[in-house]
């Protein structure tokens, strides 16, 4: 993106994403965006750290006065053994993707279930998101299987019935995640497809049908005809998955605004404003 942003003075307030691998990141362009766009004078940057610094990297960020950063692959869940405070959001989840520094504190919180809940919304409208949360599947236990579930009890979700590959980790997230009225249920891999027929909602969150991966093998046919389906792969972003549920005439939600969310979230978090996920800045992650 064109660079008119100020030179790094005593006032710039700086910014960054970490992980390993990151350099393909696109939350730079994303925050230089709206640093640009609501004239903030700060700087975003990708750090590639590998896991034994990540308690280096919260003093390093204190002493040099960093002010937030994300948190992404593989250090989501590791990194709340380093942070002072762990907002109710990454405690709930157990993983963070945003730090954000108070009083020489560093706080963990995690925007990720705003970002998959945000994205359904703005893909579908609040009125028919708030219907297809009546009986939701969800395929798939690991980090993004939290987010999406916590995300979906917060926005209202009736009923979860959730499946996963490996029995114990959805076991675990379901004694971790459990509401009180029970409304999250375990059945196995195999049975998947005849859990599909009382849904209102599939949403994969696995990395099968995602580039380089195996395929997500699972029948539609069992599915309702006004059930919606949510892939979170995005590469690419019509899945064979939404494919095959667009051409039986279901509607379908992408993956690609989840990114855009959690970064909103994240925004929000550090300059107290809510900034805008406009047609400009979608274009330009396209490419
Ligand atoms: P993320 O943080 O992106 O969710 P993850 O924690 O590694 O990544 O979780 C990946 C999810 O994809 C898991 O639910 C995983 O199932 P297992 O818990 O059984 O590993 C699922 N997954 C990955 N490859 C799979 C495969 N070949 N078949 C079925 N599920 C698969």
């Amino acid at each position: 993106m064109k660079n008119k942003l100020p030179d790094i003075d005593g006032k710039t307030a700086c910014f960054g994403v970490i992980g390993a691998p990151v350099a393909h990141s696109r939350s730079p362009e994303i925050h230089h965006y709206w640093f640009e766009k609501y004239g903030i004078n700060a700087r975003y940057l990708a750090f590639h750290v590998e896991e034994g610094n990540l308690a280096a990297v919260i003093n390093g960020a204190k002493a040099l006065g960093i002010r937030g950063l994300n948190v992404t692959v593989p250090h989501k869940e590791a990194i709340l053994h380093f942070v002072d405070e762990i907002a109710l959001p990454a405690q709930k989840i157990g993983a963070a993707n945003t730090l954000f520094f108070k009083e020489g504190r560093a706080i963990a919180t995690n925007t990720d279930a705003y970002g998959v809940v945000e994205n359904l919304r703005q893909q579908l409208g609040a009125e028919k998101m708030q219907d297809c949360l009546q009986q939701v599947v969800v395929l798939g236990a690991g980090g993004a299987a939290r987010a999406a579930v916590a995300g979906l009890m917060e926005a209202g979700a009736t009923s979860i019935t959730l499946t996963n590959r490996t029995r114990k980790k959805a076991e675990k997230l379901a004694a971790d995640m459990q509401t009180q009225d029970g409304a999250l249920q375990l059945v196995d891999w195999d049975a998947k497809e005849a859990a599909l027929k009382a849904a209102s909602l599939l949403i994969n969150t696995t990395s099968l049908g995602m580039q380089h991966q195996p395929a997500l093998e699972i029948s539609l046919k069992h599915l309702p005809k006004n059930a919606v389906v949510y892939d979170i792969v995005y590469t690419p972003l019509m899945t064979d998955l939404l494919t095959r549920a667009k051409a039986q005439g279901n509607a379908i939600v992408t993956g690609d605004g989840m990114l855009l969310y959690q970064a909103q979230k994240a925004f929000h978090h550090w300059h107290a404003i809510l900034p805008e996920v406009d047609a400009d800045l979608r274009a330009r992650l396209q490419t």
